[in-house]
């Protein structure tokens, strides 16, 4: 038998867990519903709701019979009751077309609503014995590190590679016996030793073979699920200097940087460069540009073109979100990140060209 099964199942006979109510039985419909159940809720919440459901419905005829509205009061509380609704479709499934009997076979089970192939695959392991492999995502995180596998495991090319490690990783010898210590034995590990954040590595019996132990990869695996690249938006900012002052508009409140003292600000008009323009009753003539900077925001990426102009005649007239303001003392005051960026980019230009 391969070491990785054989260190599994004689890890879970010390360290797995042990008597939790679904464990005790071969009876594939409680199986079933423990499995279910288990698919996005926690095992101390479950037990009492797999209890209780048992008790209502003992079997696939019960389960059949009931009223969709027993059902999802049972469920009541689990959430995503998509998962009730399913049983009971599945139930009725059951009754009507293999005589009230649960299928035999993974490839059977998998057939009936709500079931996927990991699931599938748990419940013929635990019910029969069947040499099948599964693949939840505590099971994709164990193995993307046992191999090291690089690639987000939701993604299909990645996610075949993984059925393909579990499947070979099978128990071969005297499986049918094995099978259902050893499926416990992957999930247990990766609830409880391989978890997401903070894995106990010097508790897991896989750490002599792990590819991301070895090579220091743990935190980084399993890939996360790539981003979608950010939309992005473009804008111009002005520098509009009149001798050693420029001007600064405080931004409305609520909005981005609201409260904030900008640059005045007006959007891109690539196909047209302007020399000479009037700006807020005033002329101004532009005389440099800076580089462009990009500034990244939760939702969008902004790509700053900073003009500056030169101030010909400035009209005397005050406003609250106006001032006119050395670049010095402007540094003092509550602007945004990339306003102090492009300030002090500007006054750098400046010595240089003083110089
Ligand atoms: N999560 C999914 N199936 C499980 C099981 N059989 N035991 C514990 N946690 C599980
Ligand atoms: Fe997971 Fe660490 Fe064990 Fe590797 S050694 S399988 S990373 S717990």
């Amino acid at each position: 038998m391969s070491t990785f099964a054989n260190t599994l199942i004689l890890w879970q006979t010390q360290h797995g867990r042990h008597g939790l109510p679904w464990q005790g039985t071969r009876d594939p419909y409680a199986i079933w519903i423990a499995e279910i159940m288990l698919q996005q809720t926690q095992v101390m919440t479950v037990i009492p709701y797999y209890q209780r459901f048992l008790e209502a419905f003992p079997d696939i005829e019960c389960l059949a019979k009931a009223s969709i509205d027993a059902v999802l009061a049972l469920w009541s509380g689990l959430g995503y009751y998509s998962r009730g609704r399913n049983l009971h479709k599945a139930a009725c499934q059951m009754a009507e077309y293999h005589q009230g009997r649960f299928p035999q076979h993974a490839a059977e089970i998998q057939q009936l609503p709500g079931i996927g192939r990991s699931t599938a695959a748990a419940i013929a392991a635990f019910a029969y014995g069947e040499r099948c492999a599964i693949l939840d995502g505590n099971v994709k995180r164990v193995l993307t590190r046992y191999f090291g596998i690089i690639g987000y495991p939701g993604e299909k090319k990645t996610e075949a590679l993984l059925w393909q490690k579990a499947e070979a990783l099978l128990p071969e010898e005297n499986a049918a016996q094995h099978m259902a210590t050893y499926t416990q034995a992957l999930m247990d590990l990766g609830a409880t030793v391989c978890t997401r954040h903070q894995p106990r590595c010097s508790r897991c019996p896989l750490q002599p073979d792990c590819v991301a132990f070895r090579e220091h990869r743990v935190a980084s695996l399993p890939t996360p699920k790539p981003r979608k690249p950010l939309p992005s938006k473009e804008t111009t900012f002005l520098i509009l200097i009149d001798q050693d002052k420029i001007l600064l508009e405080k931004r409305p409140s609520p909005g981005i940087w609201g409260g904030l003292w900008c640059l005045p600000e007006r959007q891109m008009d690539n196909s047209s460069q302007i020399y000479c323009m009037q700006f807020l009753g005033m002329d101004a003539a532009l005389f440099a540009e800076l580089p462009p900077l990009d500034h990244t925001f939760t939702h969008f990426k902004l790509r700053i073109y900073t003009q500056l102009l030169q101030i010909i005649n400035r009209p005397r007239r005050k406003t609250d979100h106006e001032i006119w303001i050395t670049i010095d003392d402007a540094l003092q005051l509550a602007i945004p990140a990339p306003v102090r960026k492009i300030l002090l980019k500007t006054v750098f230009r400046q010595q240089l060209l003083a110089h």
